[in-house]
């Protein structure tokens, strides 16, 4: 029977263009749609731009730009990097399409009614300047424990310390500088703690064969019940306040889905509009028990896929997905990739180098398996298995005997092909089961070994069989021509093996062999006495200096100083609230158990000193301190840290992005100022 399969990759946000690590889904799901096409099933396989959500609106506001608009600038990008690396999406949409906005609502309205929808009121961070609720990412502010300044709203780089962006101490927004307020405001709820839930989801994550083992001991770990008798699972806040680039709630004014509750559905919204284009009606194929719904995704977004999305699909009535198969990430020799210290490997340039976009789907494909690992990009094995696995065995083999079938025998294949060759291609035709069985599990790697461990007897084949001697003597022709017509047949067979991870060299070798396009039920018949047409070289050798020069750090790109969003205006008498002195650093030394403080002993001519921890410790050693003038706040309230009480706080200049530029510089007065003076 033939399987009917709907398949997905994530959804990419559509705030920057596409980095390697969404090419690597693209491929590894690419190779499994077109081995699933090769043997047979029908496949529709979709993506879109996830649209929505806050980042995008603010990426939108700072580019001066609709969030529209925006968007489908990225959009217009996105075709240069699949059509380069040969991903062969049946259909790209967007979540913000007229498609998702009904499917969202109809989803949301069918939760609704089955009582699954709570509404509650919840404070939260409000930039008054913006006028917007924050999403915790935005604010920032003093670390409640150690009091570092500048962390995130749910944990301290410092101590590590773990808390709620409403204990941050002086918290600020990160958007405008305001201090942000607490204001409450009606949420929705999706009830995934209701006991109907939990059931469903429990039936549905352990059903056999639906998730990988790793992700399913994680999920467990997510339902655990707590000493209280609580299950690990919350109520999921789907609801966000106007500004919000996003769908509507019905019946709510003001209010928008998050965007993880309308980004799911892009696939059903994306399925939609290709079938429709097909002439196929999206009710009836969803309906069709048959059809098999998967999402390829990466390790970072398991609890939407397999808790969020599973259960908004089966409450709202309908088809759940069979299989989600999460991978890993891609790293650089070991390491992560960072954008910001300009490593990583840059799709666009790959292509614009002119480097063979299949030698990356060859390597990936190599180092894929079926397990959720991450995945590491070594351009030293990038360069030995391209040329020696790749070339040297696969392609080579066809290279080594085209010439005397073209020169001698017009391209036409023998039909007898000996007994030692006939043995050699039913041993290549008998492991096409266990290579369409690697296939399907996902594991690529071993399936590319198998198919060089054939690679290799046809090598064998030609060394022991030399044609290169056999062609020196005329009454050798019969047998020069079977031993050539057994590599041509041989390379035919490896060729559909390859071809889901090759399609364009696959396509190339059918123009060259004169045969249809070819499918795993091909390796069954034998082309004896067919004429094959003139070779001409498959496929280059990568060149050391290639990978070299896409791996060349790019020069990071540092936000212009005024890159800081000025904070909210002020008033010449807010100013005068905040006494600023100059202060002479008497002391100064390392604070035990803080890699960030120093401890600063300071006289601002009161007659006594004061002490006040500064995060400066990256940039200064006591040392360059003591001794020195810099300027402090004086009136600041005294505030209890971890290592004693900070009283005041020293001024010193630094970039938004620390990452970006982590120095740190204190200011330092001109001379003749002296400790105590007010700064005004
Ligand atoms: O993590 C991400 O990049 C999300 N844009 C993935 C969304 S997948 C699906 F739900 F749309
Ligand atoms: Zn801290």
């Amino acid at each position: 029977m033939t399987r009917k399969l709907f398949v997905t990759t994530a959804l990419p946000y559509a705030n920057a263009p596409f980095h390697i690590g969404h090419m690597m889904e693209y491929i590894q799901a690419d190779i499994w749609v077109r081995f699933q096409r090769m043997v047979g099933s029908e496949v529709h396989f979709v993506c879109a731009d996830d649209a929505h959500g806050a980042p995008i609106m603010i990426a939108a506001e700072k580019a001066g730009q609709t969030p529209q608009a925006f968007v489908a600038g990225i959009a217009a990008g996105r075709a240069k990097y699949l059509d380069g690396f040969q991903i062969g999406f049946d259909h790209w949409h967007s979540t913000d399409a007229p498609e998702n906005h009904e499917l969202a609502q109809d989803i949301y309205r069918a939760l609704r009614k089955q009582g699954l929808i709570a509404e509650r009121t919840i404070e939260q961070f409000y930039d008054p300047v913006k006028g917007m609720f924050l999403p915790d990412r935005y604010i920032k502010g003093t670390c409640p424990k150690c009091g570092t300044p500048d962390q995130y709203g749910d944990n301290c780089e410092n101590c590590g310390a773990v808390y709620a962006p409403t204990d941050l101490k002086n918290p600020y927004s990160t958007l405008s500088g305001a201090t942000p307020v607490l204001k409450s405001s009606d949420h929705y709820f999706f009830q995934l703690s209701s006991q109907r839930c939990i059931d469903f989801l429990t039936e549905w994550t352990n059903t056999p064969g639906r998730l990988q083992p790793e992700v399913l001991n994680k999920i467990k770990e997510w339902f655990a019940v707590d000493e209280q008798g609580h299950v690990g699972l919350n109520d999921w806040d789907i609801s966000r306040d106007a500004p919000y680039f996003g769908i509507e709630i019905p019946d709510a004014p003001g209010k928008y889905f998050y965007v993880w509750l309308d980004a799911p559905v892009g696939y059903l919204a994306s399925l939609k509009n290709h079938l429709g284009k097909v002439g196929v009606d999206f009710d009836a194929f969803m309906a069709d028990p048959a059809v098999e719904q998967i999402h390829f995704i990466g390790k970072d977004i398991v609890t939407f896929h397999t808790l969020f999305w599973p259960a908004m699909l089966h409450f709202s009535g309908r088809k759940v997905p069979n299989h989600i198969f999460v991978h890993g990430f891609l790293q650089l020799s070991g390491e992560k990739m960072s954008k910001s210290r300009g490593t990583g490997i840059s799709p666009l340039k790959y292509l614009e180098i002119g480097m063979n976009p299949e030698w990356l789907r060859y390597y990936i494909a190599a180092k894929l398996n079926g397990r959720v690992e991450d995945l590491d990009f070594n351009p030293d094995d990038f360069l030995a298995r391209v040329n020696s696995d790749l070339v040297g065995k696969y392609i080579n083999i066809a290279s080594r005997a085209a010439g005397f079938l073209t020169k001698r025998f017009g391209g036409q294949l023998s039909s007898d092909l000996g007994v030692e060759g006939r043995v050699l291609l039913d041993g290549l035709r008998a492991h096409r089961a266990t290579i369409e069985a690697l296939y399907e599990e996902r594991e690529f790697g071993k399936a590319l070994r198998e198919v060089m461990l054939l690679a290799d007897r046809v090598n064998e084949f030609v060394d022991q069989n030399k044609p290169w001697e056999l062609a020196k003597k005329p009454d050798n022709a019969a047998v020069l021509h079977d031993v050539c017509s057994v590599c041509i047949e041989a390379f035919r067979l490896l060729t559909i093996y390859l071809k889901p991870v090759l399609p364009t060299l696959a396509a190339q070798v059918e123009a060259f062999l004169k045969v249809e396009p070819m499918n795993f039920a091909d390796a069954a018949r034998a082309i004896g006495g067919h004429t094959i047409g003139e070779y001409k070289h498959l496929m280059q050798r990568v060149d050391a200096k290639q990978l070299d020069t896409l791996l060349e750090p790019t020069v990071v790109e540092v936000p212009p100083p005024g890159g800081e969003t000025l904070a909210a205006e002020i008033q010449v008498d807010d100013f005068a609230k905040i006494d600023l002195r100059i202060a002479r650093i008497e002391a100064c030394e390392a604070v035990e158990g803080s890699t960030k403080l120093l401890r600063l002993t300071l006289d601002v001519g009161e007659g006594k000193t004061r002490n006040v921890f500064s995060g400066i410790a990256s940039a200064y050693t006591p040392a360059d301190l003591v001794g020195k003038l810099t300027v402090m706040v004086a009136n600041l309230a005294p505030r209890k840290m971890k290592f004693g009480i900070s009283e005041g706080m020293v001024l010193a200049a630094s970039h938004a992005d620390g990452k970006a530029d982590p120095g740190i510089y204190i200011l330092e007065p001109w001379p003749g100022a002296k400790p105590g003076m007010r700064i005004r």
